[in-house]
């Protein structure tokens, strides 16, 4: 076969097709248990993070991340509908993929439009919640995920509650795409620091945490229910609240919240 012919220059382009391929193949393949474990440590320096177990731009190595984790935290996969544990013969907490679960149509269920202040339109049925525990192993806060829709993007992160379930203890959101200098201000520290003490339920248990436009007057008597939005994100502002409000509701980790404040309630009466 002549060196220039055009089958040979066919089978060197495949043979170098089929090579690249390969390399990309496989690249991509070891590079993935990389990515998840990645992803796994940077799931826990958030929930370390809106805890306050460590400090925004704290350098941690990831054996700290790792040891820290499972002396603190106490993960528990919940049934959301029930708000009871999960039970581990329909759903594996060691296997499950709550992101995934989100947008699977048999792991999630469809939001009606008139609750959906996430703008998510599906939620997984399964979620992961942390206790984060005490020397003594009693719950000391909660860390709830929470998600949904801002301007451009959707927003995910974690909330934190205090042991009583209804003083907010902090907020963190590791993934959006909102505008740097105006929406993305969601990763401010300055703004971030205004909600811990805000009071997500009032007397009646009804939600009433709030972002408002504009900031909070300390003279308003809902001073403790409300955080001062984030001046030119009006809708990034409103999307936070607006998610939160959803998670902490009745469609969210409200009966888990439920649950979990009848057993601090009978734990205090004992
Ligand atoms: C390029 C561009 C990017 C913007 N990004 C955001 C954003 O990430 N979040 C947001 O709420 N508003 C964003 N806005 C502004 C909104 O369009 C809207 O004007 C704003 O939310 C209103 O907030 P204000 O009432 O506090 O001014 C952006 C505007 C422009 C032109």
């Amino acid at each position: 076969m002549k060196r220039d012919s055009t089958t040979q220059i066919l089978l060197v382009a495949t043979l170098l097709c089929v090579v690249c391929s390969v390399i990309v193949a496989s690249t991509t393949v070891g590079l993935r248990r990389r990515q998840l474990e990645n992803k796994r440590l940077d799931q826990k320096k958030n929930v370390l993070l809106a805890a306050d177990l460590i400090q925004e731009g704290e350098v941690v190595s990831q054996k700290s991340i790792d040891e820290l984790f499972s002396q603190k935290i106490q993960r528990v996969l919940i049934d959301l509908k029930t708000g009871q544990k999960a039970d581990p013969d329909t759903v594996d907490p060691e296997t499950y993929d709550q992101r995934a679960a989100a947008t699977d149509p048999n792991q999630s269920k469809l939001i009606k439009p008139a609750v959906d202040l996430g703008r998510i339109k599906r939620r997984e049925k399964f979620a992961f919640v942390y206790k984060v525990l005490d020397s003594d192993g009693t719950v000391d806060q909660l860390v709830l995920p929470i998600y949904g829709k801002g301007l451009w993007s959707t927003l995910y992160g974690f909330l934190a509650l205090a042991r009583d379930g209804t003083t907010v203890r902090g907020i963190t959101f590791y993934e959006h795409g909102e505008t740097a200098g105006l929406g993305a201000e969601v990763d401010n520290p300055k703004w971030k620091a205004i909600w811990p003490g805000k009071q997500i339920f009032d007397e009646n248990g009804d939600i009433r945490l709030k972002v408002i436009k504009g900031s909070v007057s300390p003279a308003s008597p809902n001073v403790k229910f409300q955080v001062d939005g984030i001046s030119g994100a009006t809708i990034t502002s409103k999307g936070v609240s607006q998610l939160v409000r959803y998670w902490l509701g009745p469609d969210g980790f409200g009966p888990f919240l439920k649950h979990f404040h009848q057993q601090q309630d009978q734990q205090t009466d004992a």
